[in-house]
């Protein structure tokens, strides 16, 4: 390579960099063992009608060059020095850490690009710009642009609502744009901020994946487009109000960070490169993840101490090993239109204060932990009777509610001490291992005196999280709004965990689950044991599926334990039991989703690193299209190792009965030992199960 060119590379992927005129990424994939001179590989060939010279597709492209499509930056001077061009000025390259600066000597605007290729095979990029002049810069947009190769034309994203997150979505795009927009002022359950594209038909184990990820918490925009001469690129920025962004003299503003991972063997390659990284350099827990329970889908907002102690007694009982009171503890709280805002305890519910609770928990060995929304305020509250003028709006406008509530403006000063006040009480008083930290609407004209605020909201945000963090070591957090309206990887920097989805029907569990493990591992994904009678769809399902939905997170149950039948309540032992017995594994090895032709079956399951044992599960969704099912085909097995399969459970009475066969798989009856290499060639027939339902299979390396 010459000096132009910058390679770095791990073991499986490469990044190579043209530095001049501006940063550009030339390549990124499967590594490139070659060191000579690529250069000429790298050298556009040119149409008729076109510029006359290369235009790159920088980390920043600039409409000024000459690229047509999306732009990287777009701002201005009052009118002035709308279309930069940039020129590299000066590059440090160290341990796979590239910091390229560029400017623009003419609009006085500077560029700091940071891209790095750490260990885990992640890549992270970020663009800075600074206003070298002593005019104001008003900035509308700033992005991070990765270019991808002309192969990737298959590309999932994930939609979804309140109950219904990381449906994913594919299309084939061979010309065009696809973007997606959040403006709800948080993640959102609408538009993960994340794109994974790859080679035609890309599955869980086969074909080259891109898959990119926007770490910002507030509103954004993402785009994949494919250009005029078939090259393609996605964009990702942190959308900005107007005049949110002006930049005075010296002033500068970065992009979230972007996150992106290549997997040369499908999807499932690419998520083990986030997981990784995630557990190595994200999260700092170093402990097993406690089982949980939840009181909300138990007991909602009628709080009473005794009554608590039940439901502790029965928990302990069941081996869970953190309690957590959900709303409803505080203010005069009992129902959602009331108190937010008044963090104080509710005598009425808690005439001793929380202490007694927390004590109680603790005798009988669990961890405590409580809700809390600090971000927000009903109308009906303390709080708004002194300060009506601490809502985060604009004033000369009518606010919606979103739940009956409003959000608090955290960029004023008062309001955030206030609220960062009542948290260190509540932590500094009280024996509290755990906040469910919620937020439970959507943001509309985010203003402060007059002006828009989403930025520094979100930074607020960011902010007090990080101050308790530091002032009380220990302290875990989960980020849960509406179950998962906020999932992203700046919010995971500084929490434990996510409460995946307020829906805790196991049917639908399947596919939210499976779509927040392409970016997220199982060990942060809160996934628990609801009613048999799903509060949020009516489906009623037997608590094995329920059980084994949720081993596949980190699990808890969220119901009353008190008033459940000895049966139900056998079923959380068990699984709760085979949950601690197979967490390790489940938590920290790799994960792998299955490859089925229809969702009609799904499964997934996890293999521990050295490949001496893992543990699957396969769901019947619905009725079988076919007389029998798919084979299930393994992968990640050493393919020369031999393994025993075992059945650990395996729900569907109509084999008894025979409803549905006659005669099970053979491997069903016997001890059966085949090589890694068979399980992924040939693979496992299965049998046919009842819709919603299942079966989890243990494969261990035989002795
Ligand atoms: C929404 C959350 O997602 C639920 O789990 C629960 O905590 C409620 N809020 C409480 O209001």
């Amino acid at each position: 390579m010459t000096d132009k060119y910058i390679h770095i590379k791990t073991k499986s992927s490469s990044v190579i960099i043209n530095t001049t005129p501006v940063a550009e990424l030339v390549y990124w994939g499967g590594v490139i063992d070659e060191n000579s001179d690529l250069f000429s590989l790298f050298d556009k060939p040119r149409g008729h009608v076109r510029l006359q010279q290369d235009i790159p597709v920088s980390f920043l492209p600039e409409n000024g060059r000459g690229f047509f499509s999306s732009p990287g930056i777009e701002g201005h001077r009052l009118g002035y020095d709308w279309s930069p061009v940039f020129k590299t000025h000066k590059i440090e390259a160290k341990n796979n850490r590239i910091v390229i600066i560029s400017i623009d000597e003419t609009a006085q605007l500077l560029v700091k690009t940071e891209v790095e290729l750490n260990e885990y095979d992640i890549l992270s990029i970020r663009n800075t710009l600074k206003n070298l002049s002593a005019e104001s810069y008003y900035l509308n947009r700033l992005s991070v642009t990765i270019p991808l190769p002309e192969k990737s034309h298959d590309l999932m994203s994930f939609g979804g609502c309140w109950l219904q997150e990381f449906k994913s979505h594919r299309i084939n795009i061979s010309h065009g744009t696809y973007k997606q927009e959040n403006y709800r002022g948080r993640t959102s359950h609408e538009y993960f901020p994340g794109l994974i594209t790859g080679t035609n038909g890309f599955s869980e184990n086969q074909g080259e994946v891109w898959g990119v990820h926007l770490a910002w918490s507030g509103n954004h925009r993402m785009q994949y487009s494919v250009r005029s001469d078939s090259s393609r690129f996605i964009q990702a920025e942190a959308l900005y109000f107007p005049g949110e962004i002006i930049l005075s003299e010296n002033e500068e503003v970065s992009t979230p960070w972007v996150y992106a991972g290549y997997g040369g063997c499908g999807l499932n390659s690419m998520s083990h490169h986030f997981h990784d990284f995630i557990r190595e350099r994200v999260i700092t827990f170093d402990k097993p993840r406690p089982v949980h329970l939840n009181t909300w889908e138990g007991i909602y907002f009628s709080h009473n101490v005794d009554y608590i102690k039940t439901m502790a007694d029965e928990a302990a009982r069941m081996g869970v090993e953190r309690f957590i009171i959900d709303d409803g503890w505080f203010g005069l709280r009992d129902d959602d239109t009331s108190s937010l805002g008044d963090w104080f305890v509710d005598k009425r519910k808690y005439p001793d204060g929380l202490a007694p609770v927390i004590e109680y928990v603790k005798n009988a060995g669990m961890e405590f932990g409580i809700w809390v929304e600090p971000e927000m305020i009903n109308v009906n509250s303390e709080l708004y009777k002194k300060h009506p003028d601490w809502l985060l709006k604009l004033n000369g406008y009518d606010q919606p509610s979103g739940r009956n509530q409003f959000v608090l403006n955290l960029t004023n000063r008062e309001a955030y001490k206030y609220i960062i006040g009542r948290l260190r009480w509540l932590l500094k008083n009280h024996d509290i291992d755990y906040l469910k930290w919620d937020m439970n609407r959507e943001v509309v004209q985010p203003g402060c005196n007059g002006k828009a605020a989403m930025q520094n909201q979100v930074k607020a945000i960011y902010k007090i999280i990080d101050c308790l963090k530091s002032e009380f070591p220990g302290l875990e957090i989960e980020s849960c709004s509406s179950g998962g309206g906020r999932i992203d990887m700046e919010m995971l920097k500084r929490v434990d965990r996510f409460w995946t989805s307020d829906c805790n029907d196991a049917l639908e569990r399947q596919h939210i689950q499976k779509g927040m493990s392409y970016f997220f591992p199982l060990l942060i994904s809160g996934s628990h044991i609801g009613n048999k009678s799903s509060h949020t769809t009516n489906r009623k399902h037997d608590v094995n599926y329920r059980g084994m939905t949720a081993l596949f997170g980190h699990m808890g149950v969220e119901l009353d334990p008190a008033k459940e039948s000895e049966e139900e309540k056998k079923g959380f032992i068990n699984y709760i039991s085979l949950h601690k017995k197979y967490r390790d594994l489940i938590h920290y090895g790799d994960l792998y989703r299955l490859d089925f032709k229809s969702d009609v079956i799904s499964g997934l399951g996890v293999i521990n690193k050295n490949k001496r044992n893992g543990i699957f599960f396969i769901s019947q969704n619905k009725m079988s299209d076919y007389v029998l099912n798919e084979r299930v085909i393994f992968s990640g097995l050493n393919i020369k190792a031999k393994y025993e399969i075992k059945v650990i459970k395996f729900m569907d009475p109509s084999l008894i009965n025979g409803l549905y066969m006659e005669k099970k798989p053979a491997w069903m009856d016997t001890k059966t030992i085949y090589s890694g290499d068979t399980l992924t060639k040939i693979g496992l027939p299965l049998p046919v199960f009842f819709p919603e339902s299942g079966m989890l299979i243990e494969i261990v390396l035989a002795s």
